[in-house]
């Protein structure tokens, strides 16, 4: 049984028609991050936050999984490999492309977060400052979105399944972001081998055993159909 850490961002879901965050088209071109990635732009203008989130939320609704997605989706049901997706994405592409094991470090569009008790419950499609929390009735709806400045979930048990892996692979991830971005490290000093997968080089590419570019519509199909055999 091979155990597979696979990690994905922005990239596996580009050809779905989701933009990226950094490419010259890229979300972070128009927005600023501080307004709309942090806590403390939340806090200054909820309004903006849950108008840019629920556009994204409405863009992730729309887009169908791409060739990429699916394949991961047969390697997990493969017997011969135990894969554990963790994505930076707050898409539902895995998911909807039939994966299963998927861990959502930065957070899904699909939650919502009370800021005041940390209730959580399924976003509505529109989300709005007036919400209240299901449970203790403040106006504090978030969404349920990993921001600057906030600790992913999940680390312990990623960093678990990372040292314990046969192999890690990155898919479709620029490598700007940490703790992401120093999977390949910390799966380099535990031994395990590492391969990337995307369109372009990444930050982080001198690190990877190997790497290969291209369209993740391409690139992912063919690496599965290489490990099923
Ligand atoms: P980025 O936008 O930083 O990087 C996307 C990467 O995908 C780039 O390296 C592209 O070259 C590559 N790419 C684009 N199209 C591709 C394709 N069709 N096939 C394969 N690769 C492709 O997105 P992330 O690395 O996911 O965090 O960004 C990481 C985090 O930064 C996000 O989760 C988000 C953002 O700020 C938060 O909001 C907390």
């Amino acid at each position: 049984m091979a155990k597979i850490v696979i990690l994905t961002g922005a990239g596996i879901s580009a050809e779905s028609g989701i933009r990226t965050f950094r490419a010259s088209d890229g979300l972070w071109e128009e927005h600023r991050i501080e307004d709309v990635a942090t806590p403390e732009g939340f806090v200054q203008d909820p309004d903006l936050v849950h108008r840019f989130y629920n556009a994204r939320r409405a863009a992730a609704t729309a887009a169908q999984p791409n060739p990429a997605h699916i394949a991961l989706a047969e390697l997990e049901a493969d017997p011969g490999h135990e894969v554990l997706i963790v994505t930076q994405n707050v898409d539902d592409l895995h998911e909807r492309g039939g994966s299963q094991n998927v861990l959502h470090m930065h957070g899904t569009l699909f939650g919502a977060l009370c800021h005041s008790c940390e209730h959580r419950w399924p976003a509505p499609e529109v989300m709005s400052p007036t919400d209240s929390c299901p449970s203790c009735g403040a106006q504090a709806t978030r969404p349920d979105i990993v921001w600057f400045g906030e600790m992913p979930y999940r680390m312990e048990e990623i960093w678990h399944a990372l040292r314990a892996a046969d192999l890690f692979v990155s898919i479709g991830t620029s490598g700007n972001v940490y703790p992401a971005a120093g999977f390949v490290a910390d799966a380099m000093h535990a031994g395990v081998p590492t391969l990337e997968l995307n369109l372009e080089p990444s930050a982080g590419r001198s690190m990877f055993d190997e790497a290969r570019h291209g369209p993740a519509s391409v690139l992912v199909p063919q690496w599965v159909r290489e490990r099923l055999g």
